[in-house]
């Protein structure tokens, strides 16, 4: 039963403590009292049974007044509040075991706000697992790809929901040289390093602590990358906190820290379904705030060369459909989008919309870049979470991060950690309807 209710449903709940109460239901049937239901100035305050009885809401009334029986209308007034009270959620966030990995214990965390929207987070690779959303008509759907077992994500499924590090996007035929030492790393997406290797981050069990704040409930995952892991230098200890707000944002702080110099670019997969994974996202519309790309070549590493795309297919300056021009970019986006930045605070850097379910995802960052995938590598083997197949362009990735290959061209913007320096970045997913 609903304790707080909107003010539209104050009526309801009156009447129904009415018919459960005997002494007031025996004192409104000895006074012959009627209703003036119509009267709904009564019910909007936000006042207890008793203050209402006290005041003019129930009270012998004039012809022009509708006559109801009690009993009977609270009946047919049950069967209203049963199909459209809005139970308020209590901000919360629980754990469930999930299996093990590595040895240790994994979790499923559930966070849950005031407004009801849950998101799903695993210490496996810090995976965001389900995210259930509202539409514009309050329906709750889970609006990212993702799998009901651990199992599936130990089976490898491309980055769904996940941390990446220490490294996201790629790293050309896994060579860097930092202070005139060469490191090689895995080349896990021929020819190159893709997502920090065989190993990354996705696929450790981090540390977790959970969070309760007034207004929010997070969870802080750490993970010490030990010196050499997947072929990069330093012990780099990473802090990730995931923040559910009652604002319907997840937040995702990135913190790292090292003991000899390194490069870090962390950044987090989810692929996002607006629709409620319902039809494909080339529907979605998106904006992106951003005049130009890292150009790349044929195996998606950037040539050096930031290429303004004002008019042509990767321009999304206004809003256009994913699907509108995706059959003119070979294999579908997957390109690094230079974002228009002033400074280093955070700013939006995309607007995704659908139409249909009228779900409105904004993207913020302190990041200077975000990378557009949009799930071209789908084919329907990956069955997820209610059955089903996850076919291509299935999801879209908005992955905010520093440019791929960084460590390798010395035009973009620094992605090397030095000991004493400590890496922040902050991205907020904003939910809302429209
Ligand atoms: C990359 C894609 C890659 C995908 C794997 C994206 O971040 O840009 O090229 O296939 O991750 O899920």
């Amino acid at each position: 039963m609903c304790i707080c209710l909107p003010n539209s449903q104050k009526f309801i709940y009156l009447i129904i403590k009415i018919i459960v109460n005997p002494t007031i239901n025996k004192k409104l049937k000895f006074h012959n009292f009627k209703f003036n239901i119509m009267n709904r100035a009564c019910f909007t305050q936000n006042t207890s049974l008793y203050r209402v009885l006290g005041a003019s809401c129930i009270r012998p009334i004039k012809n022009n007044f509708v006559r109801m029986n009690i009993k009977i209308s609270a009946l047919l007034l049950l069967a209203l509040v049963l199909c459209s009270c809005q139970p308020r959620h209590k901000l919360s966030i629980s754990k469930q075991s999930w299996g093990q990995a590595d040895g240790k214990e994994v979790s499923l965390y559930t966070l849950t706000n005031a407004n009801g929207m849950v998101v799903k987070i695993s210490n496996f690779g810090g995976t965001i697992t389900t995210i259930m959303a509202p539409d514009r008509n309050g329906k709750f759907e889970d609006i990212v790809l993702g799998f009901d077992s651990l199992k599936q994500y130990q089976k490898g499924v491309p980055y769904f929901g996940a941390l990446i590090g220490r490294y996201g996007n790629r790293i050309a035929k896994g060579k860097f040289t930092l202070d005139n030492v060469e490191y090689t790393l895995a080349t896990n997406n021929a020819p190159n390093h893709l997502h920090g290797g065989i190993k990354g981050f996705d696929k450790v069990v981090w540390d977790a602590t959970e969070l309760s704040g007034t207004d929010s409930v997070g969870l802080v995952l750490t993970y010490l990358s030990k010196d050499m892991e997947e072929g990069y230098p330093g012990n780099l200890t990473s802090k990730v906190t995931y923040v559910l707000t009652n604002n319907n944002e997840i937040k995702i702080y990135y913190e790292a820290e090292t003991d000899k110099p390194t490069i870090v670019n962390l950044t987090h997969h989810s692929y996002f379904n607006l629709t409620g994974c319902k039809e494909s996202i080339l529907d979605h519309e998106l904006t992106l705030y951003a005049d130009s790309i890292t150009q790349v070549d044929s195996t998606l590493i950037p040539t050096g060369v930031i290429a303004t795309i004002a008019g042509t297919d990767f321009d999304f300056t206004t809003p256009h459909k994913i699907g509108e021009r995706i059959a003119n970019v070979r294999r579908g986006y997957d390109h690094n989008f230079k974002l228009r930045r002033q400074g280093n605070g955070l700013m939006l850097a995309s607007d995704l919309y659908d139409a249909t379910s009228g779900r409105l995802m904004q993207t913020y960052t302190t990041e200077p870049g975000i990378q557009l995938y949009s799930g071209n590598f789908l084919d329907g083997s990956l069955t997820g979470i209610g059955g089903i197949a996850y076919q291509k362009h299935y999801g879209v990735c908005l992955e905010t991060q520093n440019y791929p290959d960084s460590p390798n061209k010395p035009n973009f913007p620094s992605v090397v950690l030095r000991p004493g320096e400590k890496y922040t970045q902050l991205t907020i997913y904003k939910f809302s309807v429209k």
